[in-house]
């Protein structure tokens, strides 16, 4: 047990699939997992390991932002040996080409700062994905023919964000969408020696104001747990 996460030793697989919420994490798990089992539920983020075409998995909340990403991730690496991580998430669209329920694989991602931010000083590190993970990622989604943009997006500490400028500096530098966790994940599996990739649907759009329907997130979100599978064991 660590201070978070109530799994014993083992109860973990090396692969963990990570959406931000744990009823998603319960719904991933019931849908695509054979025996799921419930490993954790301190403080309510569940966690459950079962098996995916006899691949060991689990699929564990994160809750929403880097700081708890952070306490989740680190528990599951260190204290748990998970070694490939995948964060299965939604986003808000920064570009006009970027469309409600399309999928963005993060190449790269760009901060105002992580929880890891104080190690580095003076230095602007660059967290990015596997590339073993993105491109079997991207086989698989162009497999299922859903719309697929590969490339930068921007981790935010801020949902409800009133920087206008920063936003039209990332629209400029072609940053393709906005969400709050995938840069610290990517810092910690690098520190780690982990392998790491965020797949996110876009559920809003920054300049269109328009919103994936709450009947639609279900689908787009098993989307993402079958691709992020699929990546997982290529
Ligand atoms: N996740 C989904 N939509 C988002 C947005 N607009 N900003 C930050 N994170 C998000």
């Amino acid at each position: 047990m660590t201070v978070h996460i109530g799994a014993k030793p083992g109860d973990i697989a090396e692969t963990v699939l990570l959406p931000g919420d744990p009823y998603r994490a319960r719904w991933a798990a019931q849908t695509f997992l054979e025996n799921p089992v419930l490993v954790n539920e301190v403080r309510g983020m569940l966690g459950f390991t079962g098996t995916w075409k006899g691949h060991r998995v689990t699929i564990h909340g994160t809750g929403m932002g880097m700081p708890s990403l952070s306490i989740y991730a680190n528990e599951l690496i260190r204290d748990y040996g998970a070694r490939t991580l995948i964060r299965i998430g939604s986003a808000g669209a920064l570009q006009h080409h970027v469309k409600v329920r399309d999928i963005v694989l993060a190449q790269a991602t760009t901060t105002l700062g992580s929880p890891s931010r104080s190690i580095f000083k003076e230095l602007n590190f660059a967290p990015v994905a596997d590339f073993g993970l993105l491109s079997a990622a991207h086989a698989a989604a162009t497999q299922r023919k859903i719309p697929t943009h590969v490339g930068g997006i921007y981790s935010s500490d801020t949902f409800y964000d009133e920087r206008q400028d920063l936003s039209d500096q990332l629209q400029r530098h072609n940053c393709l969408c906005v969400e709050m966790e995938a840069a610290e994940l990517y810092t910690l599996a690098a520190r780690h020696g982990a392998r790491a990739l965020a797949i996110l649907t876009i559920s809003d759009h920054i300049l269109t104001h328009e919103a994936l329907p709450a009947d639609q997130r279900e689908r787009s979100f098993g989307d993402m747990v079958e691709i992020a599978l699929q990546a997982a064991f290529t």
